[in-house]
């Protein structure tokens, strides 16, 4: 199969309709990753995710709407939910909520409930509005490798599997969303730390939320890996550290969260994450900078973890940590 890049022309977005709507698949950019989606109305459409991704069935995938209308279509709904989709969408904030009967179970694994999410890139959001059914969609990278935040990283991770790439540019988050259990909406469940950080949660929901944050070991300079499923990962072994030793080894790749003293070049086997000091610059550059420090033949990179003190820490160190696990 060959696989194309299609500009985002009207043409070209009732074309890719068409594509959707025959039962294929095409990658597409939101504004955390791009998404590689099949219309969620068809379960053989949907079943080729999972082939064309080697995903194992029975993690489930999110559904993207274009509308209100269609969210409410796929689940029973609450109070708090609607106060979350009030404020975050469109937006990178995954809604879990209770699954009504028309929601396929190779969407959901057989759960009673579905992933939901509004996205806010416009490129997605014009193809949803053309396609007039929900897309499910789940990251479009080949199982356990990286996310991609470009086009580019779609096809050199899923050339020759899917017909069809729809360009958006970089994302402009460069994580995933945030994945919130909101099944009861007395107690919602952190799932997955992203786009919208867990202060901004608080504003909606208080001290109801609950975390299912990993917590890193006080008081150790490189952190153990394994505490977490390997996910989000580079094929070259990571190691993080809270600050790095005095001494950085020329053959090996080291990330610096931020340098205070950036001004003089460093040599090519290191980088910076956040230039600015800012998490948000860290989550937007994360996966471009660690996919070109994995090319580069290293046997080993190190990575400096964001302070806790930054807002975005929960969600870039929880994708450091998954690199890091073996
Ligand atoms: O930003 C994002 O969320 C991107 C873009 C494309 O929207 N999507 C994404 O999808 O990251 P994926 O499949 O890589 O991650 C979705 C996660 C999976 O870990 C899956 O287990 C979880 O969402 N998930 C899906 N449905 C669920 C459900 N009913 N209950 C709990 N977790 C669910
Ligand atoms: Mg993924």
């Amino acid at each position: 199969m060959k696989t194309r890049i299609y500009r985002p022309t009207p043409v070209n977005l009732k074309r890719l309709a068409a594509v959707l709507k025959r039962g294929d698949l095409v990658a597409v950019p939101t504004e955390t990753v791009y998404g590689l989606a099949a219309d969620a109305t068809n379960q053989s459409a949907c079943k080729k995710i999972f082939t064309a991704k080697n995903r194992p069935s029975e993690d489930p995938l999110i559904v993207h709407v274009h509308s209100l209308e269609q969210a409410h279509g796929l689940a029973q709904w609450n109070e708090t939910a609607h106060q979350l989709a009030d404020r975050f969408w469109p937006g990178p904030l995954t809604l879990v909520l209770p699954k009504k009967a028309s929601v396929s179970d190779v969407i959901t694994a057989g759960l009673d409930s579905v992933a939901i999410r509004m996205p806010s890139h416009p490129v997605f959001r014009s193809l949803l509005q053309t396609v007039k059914v929900p897309l499910a969609a789940p990251s479009a990278n080949p199982f356990g490798y990286m996310s991609p935040t470009s086009s580019a990283h779609v096809k050199s991770g899923l050339d020759g599997k899917i017909p069809a790439i729809l360009e958006g540019g970089q994302s402009a988050i460069g994580v995933e969303s945030t994945i919130l259990d909101i099944r009861n909406g007395e107690s919602p469940v952190l799932l997955r730390p992203g786009g919208v950080t867990s202060t901004e949660l608080r504003k909606i929901l208080g001290d109801s939320l609950r975390l299912t944050k990993s917590v890193i070991p006080e008081g150790e300079a490189a952190i153990a890996p394994g505490m977490l499923k390997r996910h989000y990962s580079p094929k070259t072994s990571v190691t993080l550290y809270r600050s790095f030793p005095a001494e950085l080894s020329e053959q090996e790749a080291w990330i610096h969260f931020h340098l205070r003293d950036s001004l003089q070049a460093l040599p090519t086997n290191q980088c910076v994450l956040a230039p600015d000091n800012q998490g948000r610059t860290a989550a937007n550059r994360l996966f471009s900078i660690l996919r070109a420090v994995d090319s580069g033949g290293y046997p080993r990179i190190n990575i400096q973890l964001v302070p806790e003190t930054d807002a975005w820490a929960d969600t870039i160190n929880d994708r450091l940590q998954r690199a890091a696990a073996r």
